[in-house]
């Protein structure tokens, strides 16, 4: 959710801290701020809003001296977003500063135990409470009062903290939110996401949960929760730091739509080899194989929605039954999993807090854990049993377009891998892997296809509503546009089973509703022209997805959007582009701030 970032060398801290800050924007953007040490004293500057106004409040870092210090960029979860409650927060003594990312679950008892102790606050947050601690415990020794703080904390967080006492120090602090260290030359960073340090610094340090780090100019320094050193092995970021600038695109949305060919290609290509799917990192599965009862998907938002598409695939090509389960409904729901499920767990971020329980709660279970993940080293990609990496590269946009769609391609990938493992031969796997590899091309032509896209964006811009309809994984895709509508250009889109129009729905259709009806699949086209038909008849203007040449569809829609024709199973990754620049360009139309949505956070890791 928020972004925390830190510096120590010998360049001036403060335009350090914004330009991180700048990158890590879109965790959370209600309000910012940064700490700065200078010869033992610290100084603060916060404000409402956008990094924009802290660059404005602080001359872009000018007026702010020293070279050590503290960010921090949030999405509120407790108290508003106002700057009492903007980070970093003060110690009452002033010789303390704290950042924080996550949730502080037990800051209740905590904050009546200080103000006994006569502590006074400042603000609502749960964060404050940590930096009243480093404060009681402080003996002169930063590290023993980071763990007795630390074993007084409930919850997860990623902290940063400034000591007056070491003035050329940084202190890094992980439980369950991510945290990475940059190793410069002479200067040292740490940050919520290696977006933030890329600029200065390709090797990084993973922190773990539990390990907390010193920083000064010249050092790195790690430990446990004991306070015993632990040697980290660094690694090294491969990302094109162009791949996290616009480069030329409006939006960063619009670019991440842009980049899927390459994207899904990069996710599909390296893992067909001599017409077979080869996945290394899942050979330890191979045995536990034979024994896979069930199949269990789970994530939230579009990383669910991308399972409700690839279950398809799975199901009918391995002949398991496949479960989607939403991962904030499966952790409550005592579920049946034990040693013979397979959870599938996908995550963009892979630091999701709902995912990260449902998959505790299932591996404690006994199931066996495989992770589908975007970023490197993630909570998720560590907790599995097995990680299949998406390389989608850096996604910013709130929205997630090509992480969506490289899960996806990865799902489709299993798929055809597992039913090898287990022996089961269609006869058409030579064909079915030719057609992913025709994937990227076709995605390139759905973007092609459609450049009458920002003049129906002009056409539906203003619509009360928007109603999605289709079957099977054109269902599943609906339900992906519709979020990518609702989610960034704040009209109301909901999707629906076109099949269960009639079971209550249709009564929403009046004169001029438009309704956006997916017929990809030509085995259940003329039962989806049905419930076009029906709509149409009730006033309804449908915009219809399907293939190029579709003659039957022409004559019942009154605007079309085309993909390539491609084989149903695997369509669901071409059919969602077109319903992505779809929503771009209406949320375009009504000026949102695309890429950074209201009320949205990339990553969302509280509950
Ligand atoms: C919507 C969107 C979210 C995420 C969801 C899971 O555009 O991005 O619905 O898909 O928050 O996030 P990850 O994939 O990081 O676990």
């Amino acid at each position: 959710m928020c972004g925390i970032v830190g510096f120590t060398g010998v360049r001036s801290a403060a335009p350090i801290l914004l330009d991180g800050l700048k990158k890590l924007e879109y965790r959370g953007y209600d309000s910012a701020g940064i700490a700065v040490m200078d010869h033992h004293v610290i100084s603060l500057s916060k404000v409402t809003g956008r990094i924009a106004n802290l660059c404005e409040k602080t001359h872009d870092g000018k007026c702010m001296a020293g070279s050590t210090g503290i960010g921090h960029t949030r999405w509120a979860t407790h108290g508003a977003p106002t700057e009492e409650n903007a980070h970093p927060h003060l110690s009452n003594d002033g010789r303390f500063a704290v950042v924080h990312n996550g949730i502080i679950e037990n800051y209740i008892a905590l904050r009546e135990e200080l103000i006994r102790d006569g502590y006074h606050f400042e603000s609502e947050t749960d964060t404050e409470v940590i930096v009243h601690l480093i404060e009681m415990y402080y003996r002169g020794d930063m590290r023993e009062a980071l763990i007795r703080t630390a074993n007084q904390l409930r919850g997860s967080y990623a902290l940063g903290v400034l000591c007056s006492e070491e003035p050329d120090k940084i202190y890094a602090v992980r439980e369950a939110s991510p945290l990475i260290l940059g190793l410069g030359i002479g200067e040292n960073f740490f940050a919520s996401d290696v977006t933030a340090l890329v600029n200065h610094t390709r090797n990084v340090i993973y922190l773990e949960d539990g390990e907390f780090a010193e920083l000064s100019r010249s050092s790195i320094r790690v430990f446990d929760g004991a306070g015993q050193e632990i040697r980290k092995k660094s690694t090294r970021i491969l990302w094109d730091v162009q791949a996290a600038e616009k480069g030329g695109f409006e939006h960063f949305m619009l670019k991440e739509i842009m980049e899927q060919p390459g994207a899904v290609k990069a996710t599909i290509s390296p893992r067909i080899k001599d017409g077979r799917i080869v996945f290394d990192e899942l050979k330890a599965l191979i045995p536990a194989l034979p024994n896979i009862r069930k199949i269990m998907i789970t994530a939230c938002g579009s990383a669910y929605y991308a399972g409700c598409a690839g279950k398809y695939a799975l199901e009918k090509l391995c002949r398991i039954p496949v479960e989607t389960q939403l991962a904030s409904e499966l952790r409550y729901s005592d579920p049946l999993i034990d040693e013979q499920t397979l959870l599938i767990v996908i995550s963009q971020s892979g630091e999701t807090a709902d995912t990260i329980a449902a998959m505790k709660e299932c591996k404690a279970r006994g199931a066996k854990t495989l992770a589908i993940v975007n970023v490197v080293g993630s909570t998720v990609a560590k907790m599995a049993d097995y990680t299949v990496y998406t390389w989608a590269g850096p996604e910013i946009a709130v929205a997630t377009t090509k992480g969506y769609t490289t899960q996806i391609s990865v799902l489709y990938l299993l798929a055809l891998y597992l039913s090898d493992c287990l022996g089961l031969d269609s006869g058409k796997k030579a064909v079915m892997i030719e057609a992913l590899q025709a994937l990227p091309r076709q995605i390139q032509q759905a973007i092609d296809m459609n450049p009458g896209i920002p003049g129906l964006a002009r056409k539906y811009h203003a619509s009360k509503a928007l109603f999605f309809i289709g079957r099977n994984t054109d269902y599943a895709v609906a339900l992906e546009g519709a979020l990518k509508m609702k989610e960034i250009s704040y009209l109301h889109a909901e999707a629906y089973a076109a099949g269960e129009l009639k079971h209550g729905t249709i009564a929403l259709i009046e004169e001029h509703q438009p309704v956006i009806a997916l017929c990809c699949n030509p085995l259940i086209m003329e039962k989806t022209m049905n419930n076009i038909v029906e709509v149409k008849s009730r006033g309804a203007e449908v915009l219809a997805l399907t293939y190029r040449n579709n003659q039957k569809i022409l004559s019942v829609a009154d605007d079309l959007l085309f993909i390539p024709q491609i084989d149903p199973l695997f369509s669901a990754v071409v059919e969602i582009v077109p319903l992505q620049l779809l929503a771009y360009y209406v949320a375009k139309e009504n000026e949102c701030d695309i890429d950074k949505p209201k009320n949205l956070a990339k990553s969302v890791t509280v509950e």
